[in-house]
């Protein structure tokens, strides 16, 4: 048999095709077994006659449970009443494997689905996120190759903080200690010296205190750095970035975005550029919703959430204070109470997706807020040199990956945003 996928079969629409793959649904009566069948590309109705079948073809049908895997030949048609509109008549079949009792069933618990989370990723749900997930990385690769980015690998174990030590995931490291990557900017910064515009999609670790619908322990962080970049360029960057993103998933994943039931009219809604305010013009929109918060104090969740009431779009939130901000965000020279940086934040609760700034050139001011912080300068002589040895200006952020997917896909939760999520209370399977 000459196999073709069941999106082509429906495509071919008339005549004999084979398609292969799982059993997605199966009921019968003692004339007819229904199959409804599922590849990677979609489902369609199979129809085995008994009259078509010899006996012992007919009794190896009725054995049938969901999740064996079989090929199917036969004739597709065109049939309404079938839940992709298409039908294949069987005329042969080969079961490739007989599964066990499949152990999902309908109407099971968010916490059963993880337990059973490497059989769950064959639901159509988990599917469709996956593909709308392929899309993004794919859109990301070719916004910045399109812009003339190199693409870099940075380590994965590393020797300091990037983002304080608090989160640090420590692993033995021979007879020494090392740390999960929490983003690979103190890399970028040392790399831009040779390529000066550079991206990377890497795993990132964060040993993160908190059980809540967007945080992952283990998640994939989109970074980009330029050199002689200003805070400007990289937020016409990132709104670029996003609109780019965006626009790729809902022209190439319109059937996914279906399944997940997504209201796709915000998103056509995301286009660059995306409205930009100040933390402090924020405090006042939040003042005029009746929130107040005292100027130098970092935005929560809520308070996000509270902020985006006012936008449909995702908004770039730029200057926070700077006595709150990593060691390495410098301050405006115009207003040396900020930093050059900005946070972008989606629409719809799904809270913060970028993280970014222009980079600190001063040594010193660097390794005051290092120890302010409780980190040793010394441990970050290395990444020092990159101020040492032809020091230009330069900027960079982070996209979390999870943080996209879960708001493009109108998802409940981060964790369906990645196959296998990592998070406080879990690690297996
Ligand atoms: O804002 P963050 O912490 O920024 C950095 O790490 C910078 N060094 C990035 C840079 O400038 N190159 O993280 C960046 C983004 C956040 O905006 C968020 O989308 C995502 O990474 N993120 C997480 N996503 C899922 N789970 C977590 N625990 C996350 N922590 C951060
Ligand atoms: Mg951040």
């Amino acid at each position: 048999m000459q196999f073709i996928s069941v999106k082509e079969a429906m495509k071919q629409g008339s005549g004999s095709v084979s398609v292969r793959g799982w059993v997605y649904r199966v009921r019968g009566s003692n004339k007819m077994i229904f199959i409804v069948l599922r590849d990677s590309s979609d489902i369609i109705q199979c129809v085995i006659n008994r009259e078509k079948v010899s006996a012992e073809k007919w009794a190896t049908a009725e054995k049938l449970l969901i999740e064996s895997s079989i090929e199917i030949n036969g004739n597709i048609k065109e049939d309404k009443r079938a839940p992709t509109g298409y039908e294949i008549d069987v005329d042969e079949f080969n079961v490739v494997h007989f599964a066990e009792v499949f152990p999902i069933t309908k109407d099971q618990s968010t916490e059963f689905l993880l337990d059973v989370r490497h059989l769950w990723i064959r639901s159509r749900k988990m599917t469709a996120i996956m593909k709308i997930r392929s899309t993004v990385f794919e859109a990301i690769d070719n916004f910045y190759r399109q812009r003339g980015f190199y693409e870099v690998a940075p380590p994965i174990l590393t020797p300091n903080a990037c983002e304080g030590k608090l989160t640090l995931f420590e692993v033995k490291y021979f007879d020494d200690i090392a740390y999960l990557t929490q983003s690979w900017q103190l890399y970028a910064e040392a790399l831009i010296f040779s390529l000066e515009k550079i991206y990377c999609n890497s795993p990132c670790f964060r040993a993160e205190n908190s059980k809540t619908s967007r945080h992952l322990a283990e998640f994939y962080m989109s970074e980009m750095e330029v050199a002689w970049a200003h805070l400007d360029d990289i937020l016409k960057y990132a709104e670029e970035l996003i609109a780019f993103i965006v626009q790729q998933v809902l022209e190439k994943n319109k059937e996914e975005l279906k399944l997940l039931e997504r209201d796709t009219e915000k998103l056509r809604k995301v286009k660059s550029p995306l409205p930009r305010i100040t933390y402090t013009e924020a405090l006042a929109l939040l003042k005029k919703q009746g929130i107040n918060i005292e100027w130098g104090k970092d935005l929560r969740t809520i308070e996000e959430d509270k902020l985006m009431e006012n936008f449909d779009t995702p908004v770039m939130v730029t200057r926070y204070p700077k006595k709150i901000m990593a060691f390495y965000k410098p301050a405006d020279p115009h207003d040396p109470n900020v930093a050059l940086n900005f946070d972008m934040l989606a629409p719809d609760g799904y809270g913060e997706i970028i993280g970014g700034s222009e980079r600190d050139t001063d040594i010193k001011e660097m390794e005051k807020a290092l120890k302010e912080q409780g980190d040793d300068p010394k441990n970050y002589d290395w990444y020092l040199d990159s101020r040492r040895f032809g020091s230009v200006p330069h900027a960079g952020f982070g996209m979390g990956v999870e943080r996209i997917v879960s708001w493009i896909c109108g998802l409940d939760n981060i964790k369906d945003a990645i196959p296998f999520p990592r998070t406080m209370l879990r690690k297996a399977p």
